[in-house]
C-alpha cells in the first residue's frame, strides 16, 4: 500500500491570520477552522463576524485588532498565541490593501507608494519575522502568502505599487522557503485573479474577463489556503499557486 497522505486535516492545529476581518481572511479563517483548527484573527477592523463563523465551527479563537506596521502589536500578538496554545503551526499573510488603480505613472505620490509597499511587503515580513522563530522551535510549519495576479502581470486593474508590492511578496515567498527548509517550514503563495470582496467591490471588474465566466469567490481562494496549509502540500515549497479562473496559464 501506497503511503499517501489522506483527507485533509488540520484538528488541534493553530493559525494566526491577518486581514481576518472580511473578504478572503475571513472565508480563509472559516475553511481553516473547518478543518479543525483553533485561530487566532488579526486585522486593523473588528473581527466580529469571522470570530461567529469560528465560534459556529466550535474552535477556539483568539481576536487581535492591530495595524500589521506596528511591530510592537505584531509581537505581542504572537507572543498572546504562543500563551494560550503553546504554538503557531499555520501562518497565513493576507492583509493587504490595492490603493489607486487609475492613474497616469507621474500622478501617484511617494506617501501612496510607501504606504501601499509598506502594508502589502513590510506587513508580511513583520509577522513571518515575529512567527518564524516559533515554527523552527517547533520542528516547522506552513506559511501562506497572498499575493496576485498583479505580481505576475503587471496588474489586471491595478497600480504600479500593488504590482511591485505582490511581485516582490512572490519573491520573498521564494527566498523563505529556500530558508526555512532546513526547519521544516514550508511557505508558499496564492496570486489570486480578480476576486468578488469588499476591497473590489468598486472596481469595474466583470465576469467576463475571467475565461471560467464568472469572478473569483472568496472560497476559491480558501481551498487553496486549505491546500497549502495542509498535509496534503507536502512536497511542495516556493510555490506561487495561480488560482484565476484561466486568466494566466503558466
Ligand atoms: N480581491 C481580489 O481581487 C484580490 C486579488 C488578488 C490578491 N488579493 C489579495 O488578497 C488579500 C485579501 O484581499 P481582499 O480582497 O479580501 O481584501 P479586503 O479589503 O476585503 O480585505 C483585506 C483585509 O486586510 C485588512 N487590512 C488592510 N490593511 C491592514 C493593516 N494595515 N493592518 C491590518 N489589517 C489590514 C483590511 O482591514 C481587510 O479586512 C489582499 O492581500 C489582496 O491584495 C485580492
Amino acid at each position: 500500500m501506497k503511503d499517501i497522505s489522506g483527507p485533509i486535516d488540520l484538528t488541534g492545529k493553530v493559525a494566526l491570520v491577518t486581514g481576518a476581518s472580511r473578504g478572503i481572511g475571513r472565508t480563509v479563517a472559516d475553511a481553516l477552522a473547518r478543518e479543525g483548527s483553533n485561530i487566532a484573527v488579526c486585522d486593523v477592523l473588528e473581527c466580529t463576524d469571522t470570530v461567529a463563523d469560528i465560534q459556529k465551527r466550535e474552535q477556539e479563537y483568539l481576536e487581535f485588532r492591530f495595524d500589521i506596521l506596528s511591530k510592537s502589536d505584531v509581537h505581542n500578538t504572537v507572543s498572546e498565541v504562543i500563551k494560550k496554545w503553546g504554538r503557531i503551526d499555520i501562518l497565513i499573510n493576507n492583509a493587504g490593501i490595492l490603493g489607486e488603480s487609475t492613474k497616469e505613472l507621474e500622478e501617484y505620490t511617494e506617501d501612496e507608494w510607501d504606504r501601499l509597499i509598506q502594508v502589502n511587503l513590510k506587513g508580511t515580513f513583520l509577522v513571518t519575522q515575529a512567527v518564524w522563530p516559533y515554527m523552527k522551535k517547533n520542528g516547522g510549519g506552513k506559511i501562506v502568502c497572498m499575493g496576485s495576479i498583479a505580481g505576475r502581470v503587471g496588474g489586471v486593474l491595478a497600480g504600479p505599487h500593488y504590482c511591485a508590492s505582490k511581485g516582490g511578496i512572490h519573491a520573498f515567498v521564494k527566498w523563505a522557503a529556500k530558508n526555512g527548509m532546513k526547519y521544516g517550514i514550508y511557505v508558499n503563495g496564492i496570486a489570486p485573479g480578480p476576486i468578488a470582496t469588499p476591497m473590489t467591490e468598486n472596481e469595474p471588474y466583470r465576469d467576463e474577463m475571467v475565461p471560467i465566466g464568472r469572478l473569483g469567490r472568496p472560497e476559491d481562494i480558501a481551498e487553496a489556503v486549505v491546500f497549502l496549509a495542509s498535509q496534503a502540500s507536502n512536497f511542495i515549497t516556493g510555490k506561487i499557486l495561480d488560482v484565476n479562473g484561466g486568466i494566466l496559464m503558466v
